[in-house]
């Protein structure tokens, strides 16, 4: 019995069990069955998890490219691997097949060789939704390069962190990226960044726009003419089970990003087995997952799980209202796409115009429908159910995190029955529990608690670059023994998972997780700033949006308000990125801070929330006078 497919409930239950009682040996069958490996391992999984340490199919040899394409290229050759649908629905699609790809990648795995890039080498990749970015992800991959990429939306000093934090050699850029009616100034920020990037060398520049951008002598390169020049032969590097693949920088809860590392063959088999049963996957299905690759979501199911199992996928450059909010719609039309898969925040937004937009498409070649990133309000559940699916379509809630690789609990279409609002049960290998706050587990259903996963998954990352400290104390140390997640959960009566949302200081705005320290650490540097807190609160498109409450220093006190609003939120948006800016900024002459100084942020999340009815214990405050005066105030 093949384990690489669920068929129906039953066998559902019968593979989960067999993954909770004989993990190794679930693992391994799919593992060995499903991919091409240079040598099998010799164990299947090590784990200690108080000293967070993981490892799966260590000293099997494998590289995740040849599994990607080569061993499509004798059946598949000239199956289209990628969609390219551009920014500009005027603008020709293009249907890059699996030799295409093969040989893209080939050639640009061998300019990055050329330029100097070995096994090992960090390469940031900091791109617009084009297909050099799929081409340069896996021509790293190919020579064993640990890919960072970057989304093209975070800022110069954001992109500097990143590059800094893992010291990478090279950067991948473009000269621009087309954004509905905007065109992205990608090199001029990279350009920006770079004055405080020692360890960049060399900067390839990809064509997109036709921008008019600055080349640093010695240091930039125009990327086309070094591809045309390559050979279209490279030997893939050997790696190990264990070696790196990438690393992708995820907001923490204090200051700086976390820089998760996912290693190759345990990564490889939980994207690519997650892909095949999550979206019901078969062999002429065209999938489309709306995110940017610059996110995990891109990564796991825009391009490894679907290459994996040699399926055709799309890479959009748009935005979901551009030309019209029709876009999505008419590109599942013109594409005959069969599974769709996006977040929340953008069918909220798409729900609140016309419905005229949707019901424009019968949509027909849809199979199944998914939505990730933040939980699905009963709403918007309920429009994507009817308007999208057709009432036909199974609604996937997939929950998961850039830390955990792939999909950790789902319903599997046509085999488990789906519930608005939850993500349902977890998939084979993963083993939820919920905690309460004395860290004993919660037994039973009907029950609500902190969301950990009590046993490894060859998904999960397995540290933080250079950091392995903080990987065990944020993930491994709230609850000993357990992964935690930062999201709380109910329990059904009858097992099923709904997230109810983060525990944590990360608020998730239109699925963007973002870290709340780096943030006020940004408000903090405007210099009339003395300090600042900020919280996230409910908004009807973007999931949540956030709040901030600022103190100002006294040579701040006589600046025109408006003002310093419109500085105080640029200052978010070079740090950061425009993704982080603030809804509301409320001035205020304290914060509600604890004895020993802790701003007591659930008292400034309720204010925000504008629920006032029950603030909690507030006996240990310094000055609980100040609560009055900041819900006076509020927004
Ligand atoms: O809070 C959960 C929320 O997104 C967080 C992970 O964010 P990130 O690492 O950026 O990865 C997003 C894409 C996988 C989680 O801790 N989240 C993700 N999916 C869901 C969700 N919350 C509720 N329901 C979901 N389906």
């Amino acid at each position: 019995m093949s384990y690489y497919k669920i068929e129906n409930l039953e066998q559902y239950f019968k593979h989960y069990n067999k993954s909770v009682r004989e993990p190794r040996k679930f693992w391994n069958k799919i593992a060995s069955e499903n991919f091409t490996w240079y040598q099998e391992c010799e164990k299947v999984m090590e784990f200690d998890m108080a000293e967070a340490k993981i490892e799966w199919f260590k000293d099997a040899k494998v590289n995740i490219v040849k599994n990607c394409l080569d061993r499509h290229l004798a059946k598949r050759g000239e199956k289209t691997a990628i969609i390219f649908e551009p920014n500009n629905p005027n603008e020709e699609a293009q249907h890059i097949t699996y030799n295409d790809l093969y040989t893209r990648v080939s050639k640009m795995a061998n300019v990055l060789r050329e330029q100097g890039i070995n096994k090992g080498d960090r390469v940031c990749i900091y791109l617009p939704m084009i297909p050099e970015l799929a081409v340069s992800i896996l021509a790293c991959a190919r020579i064993g390069a640990i890919h960072s990429v970057v989304f093209a939306g975070f800022s110069a000093s954001a992109v500097a962190t990143r590059i800094n934090d893992c010291d990478c050699k090279m950067a991948i850029t473009s000269d621009g990226g087309f954004r509905g009616e905007k065109t992205i100034d990608l090199k001029g920020i990279i350009d920006e960044a770079l004055k405080s990037c020692p360890s960049v060398k060399t900067v390839l520049v990809a064509k997109r726009t036709n921008t008019p951008i600055v080349m640093k002598e010695g240091r930039d390169l125009w990327l086309q003419p070094l591809v045309d020049d390559a050979s279209d032969n490279c030997v893939a590097e050997i790696m190990d089970a264990e070696d790196p693949l990438f690393i992708l920088y995820t907001s923490g809860s204090t200051g700086k990003p976390k820089g998760m590392v996912h290693t190759t063959a345990g990564y490889m088999v939980y994207t690519a087995y997650t892909f095949k049963n999550v979206f019901n996957y078969e062999e002429n299905d065209i999938f489309w997952c709306t995110a940017d690759i610059g996110w995990i979501t891109g990564h796991s199911y825009i391009l490894y799980g679907p290459l994996l199992n040699g399926a055709t996928t799309v890479i959009f450059e748009g935005v979901p209202s551009y030309p019209d909010f029709s876009r999505f719609w008419e590109t599942i039309e013109k594409h005959k796409i069969t599974q769709f898969y996006t977040a929340p925040t953008a069918i909220r937004a798409l729900a609140k115009e016309n419905l005229e937009y949707v019901q424009k498409y019968p949509l027909k070649s849809l199979k199944v429908i998914g939505s990730v990133g933040e939980p699905i309000n009963e709403e918007a559940w309920h429009w994507y159910n009817d308007h999208v699916g057709g009432k036909r379509c199974p609604l996937v809630d997939t929950w998961w995190q850039t830390e955990t690789g792939g999909i950790m609990i789902s319903a599997i279409p046509f085999v488990t029955p789906t519930k608005p609002t939850y993500a349902s049960l977890p998939l084979p290998g993963i083993q939820p529990v919920l905690m309460d706050e004395k860290r004993n587990e919660i037994e039973g259903n009907q029950v609500t608690g902190s969301l950990c996963i009590k046993f490894p998954w060859p998904g999960i990352a397995r540290t933080i670059w250079g950091d392995h400290q903080r990987y065990k104390d944020t993930y491994f140390s709230a609850f000993p023994g357990k992964y935690f997640t930062g999201d709380g959960a109910l329990r059904d009566e009858v097992g099923y998972y709904r997230i109810t949302g983060r525990v944590d200081d990360v608020v998730i705005v239109s699925g963007h997780n973002l870290g709340t320290a780096p943030i006020e650490d940004a408000i903090n540097e405007h210099p009339a700033v003395a300090e600042s807190a900020i919280v996230g609160f409910p908004h009807d498109v973007k999931g949540n949006a956030l709040y901030g409450f600022v103190i100002l220093k006294e040579s701040g006190e006589n600046r025109d308000r408006e003002n310093l609003i419109k500085e105080i939120n640029q200052h978010v948006s070079d740090h950061i990125g425009p993704i982080a800016k603030l809804d509301k900024i409320q001035f205020v002459s304290g914060l509600p801070k604890t004895r020993s100084g802790k701003i007591m942020r659930r008292i400034l999340r309720k204010i925000a929330e504008g629920d006032y009815s029950n603030f909690g214990d507030t006996s240990t405050l310094l000055n609980p006078e100040i609560i009055d005066e900041i819900k006076n105030g509020r927004l």
